[in-house]
């Protein structure tokens, strides 16, 4: 396998230290191998189940019933045709056959210049847009404001279709290389826009968040996800809250020394440009003795 990126190992390194069990960071560690090399090889499922120490049969396993991971290349955009039950009535085999009429390959090909790969795909969830498509990570069945859109209601026909196949050799010319998204940064809006924008979902917020009246103060604990990249503790003082600390995402607690029983105090996070929901509030209670 090509090797990764020290970035890459490193994140890799972090994400599992967050699991007590390292297999359960296997989806993630797939998800990070998948954006920097672009679809997983037998040999890469095989690092991962050995950095996750689980066997590789299990691994492959995960890794061939989501159908979100790739194994083998594709062009840089991939074309998912919905070709399910709702899809089908609306249109679905008329819309593939546009499509592999278009750019001269069948589903399952790529295109010489390896701009575009075609699929044809189960339900994608966009029953009511069919016949609908991803292309990529992203819905997709018309361009509006130079962005892929998918209208409630509105499915794709030639005419569209064109004007997305329009958009991504404008893409592809104006940015020779894909922009890097975050793979575990977000749920959609990744080419949509620039990587970071703002239609990027947040992150979760942290969770279970706790805090314990010690000698030295209260003490505050907290899980954050691995896509979080900076945490704030704000306290209550009287209607409004106040920052006491920004703990590394590294830092599992944080002991404010001024605190005592009965404090209010809440955590929030942010990824990137992103900020989440604030994570609950609530009272330190006093250690049980
Ligand atoms: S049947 Fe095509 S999205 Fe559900």
């Amino acid at each position: 396998m090509t090797e990764f990126t020290e970035e890459t190992k490193a994140r890799i390194e972090a994400l599992l230290k967050q699991y007590p069990v390292k297999q359960s960071a296997l989806l993630e560690v797939f998800w990070i191998i998948q954006s920097e090399f672009g679809w997983l090889s037998k040999e890469a499922v095989r690092w991962a189940a050995n950095v996750c120490e689980c066997s590789p049969a299990h691994a492959w396993g995960v890794a061939t019933f989501y159908t979100m991971y790739k194994h083998a290349p594709t062009g840089r955009f991939l074309l998912q045709f919905c070709q399910n039950v709702c899809c089908h009535i609306a249109g679905a085999e008329d819309i593939i056959s546009i499509a592999e009429r278009k750019l001269g390959i069948k589903a399952g090909e790529t295109t010489s210049d390896n701009l575009f790969t075609i699929v044809r795909v189960e339900c994608i969830g966009a029953c009511g847009s069919g016949p609908a498509m991803l292309v990529n990570d992203d819905f997709a069945t018309d361009v509006k404001n130079n962005s892929l859109v998918m209208e409630q209601g509105i499915g794709l026909n030639e005419e569209r279709l064109d004007k997305i196949i329009m958009w991504c050799k404008d893409r592809a010319a104006k940015f020779p290389q894909e922009p890097k998204r975050d793979p575990l940064g977000g749920i959609t809006g990744a080419i949509h826009g620039e990587p970071h924008s703002l239609d990027f979902a947040p992150p979760p917020p942290a969770l279970g968040v706790k805090a314990t009246v010690v000698e030295s103060g209260v003490s505050i604990i907290w899980k954050i996800a691995p896509e979080v990249t900076a945490l704030t503790v704000e306290r209550k003082n009287g209607s409004k809250w106040e920052a006491i600390g920004n703990p590394s995402t590294k830092d599992k607690e944080f002991t404010d020394t001024t605190g005592k029983a009965g404090s209010e105090y809440r955590i929030i996070t942010t990824s990137g440009e992103n900020r989440t929901r604030v994570s609950f509030c609530f009272s330190a209670a006093a250690k049980p003795k």
